[in-house]
């Protein structure tokens, strides 16, 4: 059987379940070959609790590795994915891809909301090239980690539109909760933006994804967006916010609410919502539209099992479902998160791949046209919604 070394790049939320499902990895063995994060004694803790191999930097660990699995948050994706590229080692990148982190040197002062979003969009495509073209011309392995497309209901829909040929007339999406766990979220130098970038990317890039597979079952070609219509908004900051304490609101300069309106290559459309201000646990789904069908597909929460419990304390050791600020009620408690939200058969298909030096579902072509689309959406925003042209590269 062939062993795939991997090496991760971040101790955070996202490391820890991506370790997580490595490990359940069937059908090719994964070796842990490193870790490193930025501050030595988060890395060497890690290391220590899951028995890997600490390294101080991506590039040290470079040589020992088949595929840099990046977790840092998205100011450091494109130095890891470039360098990884130039030494032929496969890549397996978090969303978002990358985006658009202030000018050079940015202080504490520089705000992304308000900075222009043309000037963002031009960079962000000149990055977008650049890590196409390093993937591209030394041949590596690339994963995108967009966990949308692997969630079993949405590769259901997958199925379905394959064996059907269904075509996909509209689309609607969501990800919502309350607020990202990560102190770097809500700060555009190193999220690259607010909730457009940080969670609005997830339903996008699955509904994106699922209109490259209808293009691809009845044409052999993708359909791809070609046009999109953005606001954003700041609701926790209106002057007449009232806080009772329950969402959280410590953002510097990012929006917490965002709406796109997709217009595809074949004149079919897209809804996508996303914000911060979404009590009761992480709110996610598509909703297809089609003519031959409809799916609604649930990744949280999806009600395999509903429990009530009336005094809160009884569930304190019990794990319910992220993101609930309460056990207290009817809650939909998850009994496997990492299999529904779509984490582990993402890293099942990324690890399966790899070793078969094949594509996986979600690729670089995905995480390329979901970013060039959300920052379109971001000029268009800045425009009030003005109907905006993607620039795909
Ligand atoms: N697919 C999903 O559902 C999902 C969920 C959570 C996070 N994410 C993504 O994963 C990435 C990390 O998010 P997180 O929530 O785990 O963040 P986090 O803040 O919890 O962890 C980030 C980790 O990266 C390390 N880091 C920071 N700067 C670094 C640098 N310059 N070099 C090396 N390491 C560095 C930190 O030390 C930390 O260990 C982001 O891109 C985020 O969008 C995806």
């Amino acid at each position: 059987m062939k062993t795939i070394r991997v090496g991760l790049v971040g101790t955070g939320f996202a490391g820890r379940y991506h370790v997580e499902c490595l490990r359940r990895v069937y059908g090719v063995t994964v070796e842990l070959a490193g870790v490193t994060s930025r501050r030595a004694e988060s890395r060497e803790s890690f290391g220590a609790e899951h028995g890997i191999p600490v390294f101080e930097s991506a590039e040290a660990m470079l040589p020992h590795i088949d595929v840099l699995d990046i977790c840092s948050p998205p100011y450091v994706h494109e130095a890891g994915i470039i360098a990884a590229a130039e030494a032929s080692v496969g890549i397996l990148c978090e969303k978002p891809l990358t985006g658009y982190f202030g000018p050079p040197g940015a202080e504490k002062s520089w705000r992304g909301d308000q900075a222009s979003k043309l000037v963002m969009l031009e960079e962000v495509l000149a990055r977008l090239g650049r890590i196409r073209d390093a993937v591209k011309s030394n041949g590596v392995f690339f994963g995108y980690g967009e966990n949308f497309v692997y969630a079993p209901s949405v590769q259901k829909e997958r199925e379905i539109v394959e064996k059907t040929g269904a075509q996909i007339l509209r689309m609607t999406g969501e990800e919502s909760h309350n607020g990202s766990a990560s102190d770097m979220y809500g700060i555009w130098r190193y999220a690259g933006g607010g909730s457009l970038i940080g969670k609005g990317v997830h339903p996008l890039g699955g509904i994106l994804y699922l209109k490259r597979v209808e293009g691809l079952a009845r044409n052999g070609v993708p359909i791809r967006p070609k046009t999109v219509s953005a606001r954003v908004h700041q609701l926790t900051r209106l002057p007449g916010y009232e806080d009772k304490g329950f969402l959280r609101t410590d953002y510097h300069d990012i929006e917490d609410y965002g709406v796109m309106h997709v217009v595809f290559e074949d004149g079919t459309v897209a809804d996508i919502m996303t914000g911060e201000i979404v009590l009761g646990g992480i709110h996610d789904y598509i909703e297809v539209f089609a003519n031959n069908h409809r799916t609604y597909c649930r990744l949280s929460p999806v009600h395999i099992a509903d429990t009530y419990n009336p005094r809160g304390d009884q569930y304190k050791d019990v794990y319910l479902v992220e993101k609930c600020s309460t056990q207290e009620g009817w809650s939909a408690a998850a009994p496997d998160e990492n299999f529904t939200m779509g984490y582990q058969p993402e890293l099942q298909d990324f690890m399966a791949a790899a070793a078969a030096g094949v594509e996986p579902q979600s690729g670089i072509d995905l995480a390329l046209d979901t970013t060039a689309t959300t920052y379109a959406a971001y000029v268009s925003a800045e425009q009030k919604g003005l109907e905006t042209e993607i620039s795909l590269v």
